[in-house]
């Protein structure tokens, strides 16, 4: 079915941070430049409860109403990413803990212990307060919950409510120490454990704590996002039918989103591409020299697709990078038209809507060189022309649809802290295996799903590729059973257990195809292993062995694929010439056309249009059409 949805622009403002007598002309101006979305009060609890139990909604009913009257759907954030000084005065305790022992400090923000009971329940009380007093407000529209969990690495907590929450997580889990004790194999270094009560935090060990601590660990402080998250959903369900979002991040793997979306109606992401350029993708210098006032090519594109799957459909841009912003390590003004570009790329993708981030720029404090749609001074940034004029475009269309893709890509929380905790190589991600995959479906003009590793069926898919995935669960297992398409798992998939042991019968163990890993070993980066027609494995290379067939080797004729039917084992981590030759070959095989791109230039198909966006510095020409950097084309499909 064509999807229909409205695309949408908003934007992120902080009225607590202006005076009153200009909200006014803002929210003109706001709706004048042809924004529908406002998003306020995710950091506002001190202007709220300024002390405990003294409250002071009016001048948020105020201006509610203001931005209401503009014509304006307001966002409402609930503010618990920021609770006010005196809370930590009536919980000392609260703060998370790093790694090293040392509470994390008030003075910035999501200064909270995802464990702590105590915050919690203050949570539950203000986020009660908030839906009671506007859960019918006919102008509160949508609702956010917290802000980004996991930014400034907040998920993981070594607090002492921490530990008990985890002894607790534990016992529930195991349901015994001796349980515990097999599962994670403890009669190693002579780990075990006679009562629950025992069981530390993995950090400050003397050597490495064992994988298996690490990630239940990891699992259980997921649950506690989950939880966190889970108190407010409930809460704001009680009183409103607006529907729940939260804003997730680049590249924030340390909880399990699928998990927190489960209570929520829609998954937003916050895109900064100049600054996740150069501080968080791991791209390459001429990467970043390329794109450095575009951001990656397929960083914005990777994110739509993974948050459209966690939003199961339903993806926002809840903040959109402007111009400059502050945090990175060198902070970029865009290419002239990126900003417009970024809003279709994640309209084509999906979103529904794109809220830039934010209205005017902040005089003050840690963000006072972080650009927004107007200066300091209230005069127009250069943004705002280009907001503008994405509004005007989709006057004219404003259904971008998404369509089922035939390729897909298999993404899992657990499987990336797996690999933090034993990494095996030091330059071995998930992220970064996942993301090459991404990147080489890509160069060739696929549009890719992402799904979730517990997946039940992937009927209507040509192509799956399962990198590094932990362990495959038993819904995936199954749905490869009955695939008729071509699956391509490997290298690592299903490798350990749940709990992080070496399973027998060794990995991959997959149905219908007989090959072992018999060894494996990581590569640094100046040795690589050459692969017969091209093309080398980098970081990581697996000795295979089995009566499958043999469908790629190495230069010097070992197992580089085994196969069995449609479904292959890859022995290595490809490089891009061996990711392109492996794309090509299985999309002819499977009849699925592929495009030879200009560098830089990518192509994203909706129901009705292909889209194509030039990430390049310089213009690129396809298919007849020329675009000039920062351009965007799309034509009827
Ligand atoms: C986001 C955050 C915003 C603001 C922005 C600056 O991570 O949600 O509050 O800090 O970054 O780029």
């Amino acid at each position: 079915m064509p999807d229909t949805r409205k695309r949408e622009l908003g934007v992120c403002y902080y009225p607590e941070h202006w005076p009153e007598d200009g909200w006014i002309d803002d929210a003109r101006r706001m709706a004048e430049a042809g924004l529908s979305w406002v998003r306020i009060g995710e950091f506002a609890w001190s202007r709220l409860e300024p002390q405990p139990g003294q409250l002071d909604f009016a001048w948020l009913d105020r201006a509610i109403e203001t931005l209401g009257q503009a014509g304006l759907k307001v966002i409402l954030g609930t503010p618990t990413a920021t609770p006010p000084r005196w809370m930590l005065t009536k919980h000392p305790d609260m703060l998370a803990v790093d790694e090293n022992g040392h509470p994390r400090g008030f003075g910035s923000r999501r200064h909270y212990c995802f464990s702590h009971d105590g915050y919690l329940e203050d949570c539950r009380c203000i986020v009660t307060l908030l839906a009671e007093r506007y859960g019918s407000n006919p102008h509160v529209v949508a609702w956010q919950t917290d802000n980004e969990y996991g930014c400034h690495d907040t998920a993981i907590s070594y607090s002492d409510a921490a530990r008990r929450g985890f002894q607790d997580w534990c016992a529930q889990t195991y349901q015994s120490p001796d349980a515990l004790n097999r599962a994670w194999g403890n009669v190693f270094w002579s780990m075990e454990y006679t009562d629950f009560s025992e069981i530390e935090l993995p950090n400050l060990t003397v050597t490495q704590p064992n994988p298996s601590h690490v990630l239940a660990f990891r699992r259980y402080s997921s649950d506690q996002v989950v939880r966190f998250n889970r108190a407010q959903a409930e809460i704001l369900r009680r009183h409103s039918q607006a529907p729940l979002i939260h804003n997730y991040m680049c590249r924030v793997l340390s909880f399990d989103h699928f998990d927190v979306a489960a209570d929520l109606d829609i998954a937003s992401w916050d895109s900064y591409p100049l600054g996740y350029l150069l501080d968080r993708l791991d791209a390459s210098e001429d990467d970043q020299e390329r794109y450095l006032r575009q951001g990656h090519p397929d960083a914005q594109a990777f994110h739509h697709d993974l948050y459209r799957s966690v939003g199961q459909g339903r993806l926002w841009v809840m903040e959109q990078q402007p111009g400059p912003v502050n945090w990175a390590g060198w902070n970029l003004a865009p290419l002239d038209g990126m900003p417009r570009l970024w809003a279709w790329e994640a309209f084509a993708h999906g979103a529904e809507a794109v809220c830039y981030f934010r209205w005017r720029q902040a005089p003050f404090a840690q963000e006072q060189m972080h650009a927004g749609l107007l200066r300091p001074d209230g005069k127009d940034a250069p943004a705002i022309g280009e907001a503008a004029e994405v509004a005007r475009e989709l006057v004219e269309m404003p259904d971008a649809g998404t369509a089922k893709a035939q390729v897909a890509l298999v993404f899992d929380y657990p499987s990336s802290w797996a690999w933090d905790a034993l990494p095996q190589g030091a330059d071995f991600t998930y992220f970064g295996l996942v993301f090459d995959t991404y990147k080489a479906l890509r160069r060739a003009g696929l549009s890719v799903d992402i799904l979730p590793s517990d997946v039940g069926t992937l009927e209507g898919y040509k192509l799956v590729f399962v990198p590094g995935l932990l362990a495959l669960s038993n819904p995936l297992e199954k749905a490869l059973k009955t695939f008729s398409g071509t699956a391509v798992l490997g290298p690592r998939t299903n490798s350990k257990t749940e709990d992080f042991t070496i399973p027998t019968p060794m990995p991959p163990n997959l149905p219908s195809l007989d090959c072992t890993v018999a060894r494996v070993e990581s590569l640094p980066p100046f040795s690589t292993v050459p692969l017969e027609n091209g093309g080398e494995f980098i970081r990581w290379f697996e000795d295979l062995e089995g009566s499958a067939d043999v469908s790629k080797k190495t230069d010097d004729g070992r197992p580089a694929m085994m196969s069995s039917g449609k479904m292959h084992y890859l022995a290595g981590w490809p490089d891009e010439k061996a990711f392109d030759a492996l794309v090509t070959d299985f999309c002819k095989s499977e009849g699925i056309a592929t495009l030879v791109l200009p560098e830089g230039l990518r192509v994203r198909d909706t129901d009705t249009h292909r889209f194509m966006f030039n990430y390049a510095p310089e213009p690129v020409t396809f298919d007849g059409v020329t675009l000039e950097p920062a351009a965007v084309h799309w034509q009827p499909i």
